[in-house]
């Protein structure tokens, strides 16, 4: 990884450039959160990967401050949960995140699940809104499914840069993957080593074996490689740089072939 956002590997959508790999920060809290969002800012990170139902915004700012990186050098993702997605929660929730974070504006912020309680409309006017106060530099959405990006679409106002959604080698997600990239989105994967899973992987140890490169290394370098974010969390420093180094070397397509093989349609873990 290089140390500057700008010469970190990134992907363009819609007006934004978004780092392809970022620290996922589910679980992480306090101390502990604040140590690893600042080792990883150190190592080369340039995305971190939050939200408001994570309550570990205060630790992320912190983390954030203590790597004495320039503001713009830095991506930070943050999300609004599924029972703030009335009109003034939403924009009640996201104005606590950057006062958490203690920043001025996030560079991404997403509806996090959608609701069916709620209109779409209401929420995306909401989230437009955010955009358009400079709370939120860009703008996108969580679990969104084919026919949901498509009504978001033509709902929104703004232009919507991403849809984060759980992908990894063992679930199939073309469809919604070719929804967001027709609507210009780009799409990150959450839990992209499928919650630790990929570790004992026999295909993926064995193409690793190949590589000098453990299963995990593959499993992001799959993705990377198709140009999807990803978002690994790890509350262990020497997994940081484990995670980060996967763009010293490529997979054949015989090799990406062979990974996508892992998938099943019930193959996700978390959604
Ligand atoms: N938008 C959404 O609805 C949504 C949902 C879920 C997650 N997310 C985001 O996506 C991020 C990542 O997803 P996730 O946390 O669910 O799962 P994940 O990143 O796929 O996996 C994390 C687990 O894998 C372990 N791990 C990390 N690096 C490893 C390695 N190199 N080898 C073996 N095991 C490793 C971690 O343990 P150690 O900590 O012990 O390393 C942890 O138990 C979250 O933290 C969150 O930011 C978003």
């Amino acid at each position: 990884m290089k140390s500057k956002n700008d010469e970190a590997p990134a992907i363009e959508a819609n007006g934004a450039r978004i780092p392809l790999i970022g620290l996922g920060t589910w679980d992480l809290r306090g101390k502990a959160c604040a140590s690893m969002v600042e080792e990883a800012l150190r190592l080369g990170y340039r995305l971190i990967d939050t939200a408001a139902m994570y309550r570990n915004e205060e630790a992320v700012g912190e983390g954030l401050r203590a790597a004495g990186i320039k503001r713009e050098d830095v991506f930070i993702t943050t999300k609004v949960w599924s029972s703030d997605l009335r009109a003034g929660d939403f924009e009640r929730s996201a104005r606590d995140s950057i006062d958490k974070l203690k920043l001025d504006s996030v560079d991404l912020l997403l509806i996090h699940w959608p609701n069916s309680s709620v209109p779409l409309k209401e929420t995306i006017g909401a989230l437009c809104r955010m955009k358009r106060e400079g709370v939120a530099r860009h703008i996108g959405v969580s679990n969104f499914n084919v026919n949901l990006v498509e009504q978001a679409l033509k709902l929104s106002t703004e232009p919507l840069v991403n849809n984060q959604i759980e992908l990894h080698p063992y679930n199939d997600q073309t469809k919604t993957i070719a929804a967001s990239r027709k609507a210009g989105l780009s799409v990150t994967a959450y839990s992209p080593i499928a919650r630790g899973k990929v570790k004992s992987d026999a295909v993926l140890s064995r193409i690793g074996k190949a590589h000098g490169k453990t299963a995990a290394q593959i499993c992001l370098r799959y993705l990377v490689q198709q140009d999807i974010v990803v978002i690994p969390k790890t509350s262990r420093s020497e997994r940081l740089k484990e995670n980060a180094t996967i763009f010293d070397f490529k997979l054949t397509a015989a090799e990406m072939k062979d990974i996508a093989a892992l998938a099943s349609p019930h193959g996700n873990i978390v959604s």
